[in-house]
């Protein structure tokens, strides 16, 4: 059966760990995957803007002994209305697999109802799965290994309704951790998705909470994270987008109150003086370069078990 990576918990717990354990092994030896020689090519669709996730993408199947092909929607029939479906249907037979960035979840989920390859969600409106999962790695890397996971806090301080907190939700509870969202009434996650996470808290022994109270979310924090106030597609409200959120900004103050330790995360790009402090982003509790260089890794992981096990 074919796999796909279309939200965070399209992977069971064991597997995230199978995954996060072979992305920090192919951290530590950067050219041991090579499951693309040949070269088999991945095709690389986006729908919006990217770098990190061109880049690491490009550099990962390039690493793994494969082709990146790169194909944006305004260079692309899909881009002129040709379908999802017809799309599928040609990549599937001359490509590994296909990653794509788009806007709306149902676009990933019908090419991977017809597609015979692995499809990665590369972010859309509703999750940011391949994120999370270089985050987790990250917060993993930081505490001693995949297994201080569960249990670890991670706070996430912003937009609750966007690509970010919803895949921290699942992510997180996925891997056991305990996630507070804290996010303005105005902007509530899903609240299909708010309960799929609960229901994976229970299942892996973590806790996901959704507060308006910043202080509530940021006691005993391992782990803070922010994203920006105004995701791609939103440009037309940016101006609407900062009095809700500006008390969820991550000050030094709000670090301060955080576990002792405590790391800061954001999956960039970051607007500075907006969503976070700069002392926070460019001081010592950063971790966003690591965090950025780990989408290398952990694509490369999800691409190798995905094509392993389909
Ligand atoms: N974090 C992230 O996905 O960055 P890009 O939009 O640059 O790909
Ligand atoms: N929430 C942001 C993430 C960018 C990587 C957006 O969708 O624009």
């Amino acid at each position: 059966m074919t796999r796909h990576f279309l939200r965070d918990d399209d992977l069971t717990n064991l597997e995230q760990r199978e995954v996060l354990a072979l992305a920090l092994a192919a951290k530590r030896d950067r050219l041991s995957l090579r499951p693309l020689e040949g070269p088999r090519t991945v095709a690389i669709l986006f729908d919006k803007h990217s770098t990190r996730t061109r880049v690491s993408f490009a550099v990962g199947v390039a690493e793994m002994g494969g082709y990146p092909l790169i194909i944006d929607a305004s260079a692309s029939q899909a881009g002129r209305g040709e379908s999802i479906e017809d799309t599928a249907r040609v990549l599937d037979r001359q490509c590994a697999a296909i990653v794509w960035r788009t806007f709306g979840q149902s676009n990933v989920e019908r090419m991977a109802a017809v597609s015979r390859v692995p499809v990665i969600n590369a972010l859309t409106d509703s999750f940011h799965p391949c994120q999370v999962l270089a985050d987790l790695m990250t917060v993993a890397e930081e505490r001693g290994g995949i297994g201080a996971l569960p249990g670890t806090k991670l706070a996430y301080f912003g937009d609750g309704a966007n690509n970010m907190a919803q895949s921290y939700m699942l992510g997180g509870a996925l891997a056991g951790m305990s996630v507070a969202i804290a996010t303005p009434p105005s902007h509530q996650p899903d609240p299909s998705i708010v309960a799929a996470a609960h229901e994976l808290a229970l299942e892996n022994g973590g806790v996901v909470e959704v507060t308006a109270d910043p202080l509530a979310a940021i006691a005993g924090a391992d782990a803070v994270a922010t994203d920006t106030w105004v995701s791609m597609g939103m440009e037309g409200e940016a101006s609407e987008r900062s009095t809700p959120f500006a008390p969820y900004r991550v000050t030094q103050d709000l670090m301060s109150r955080a576990g002792p330790g405590a790391i800061f995360l954001h999956c960039l790009p970051a607007y500075r003086g907006h969503e976070v402090a700069p002392e926070v982003i460019d001081g010592p509790a950063t971790r966003v370069w690591d965090e950025a260089e780990n989408r290398l890794h952990a694509q490369k992981a999800l691409i190798a078990w995905l094509l392993e096990q389909s």
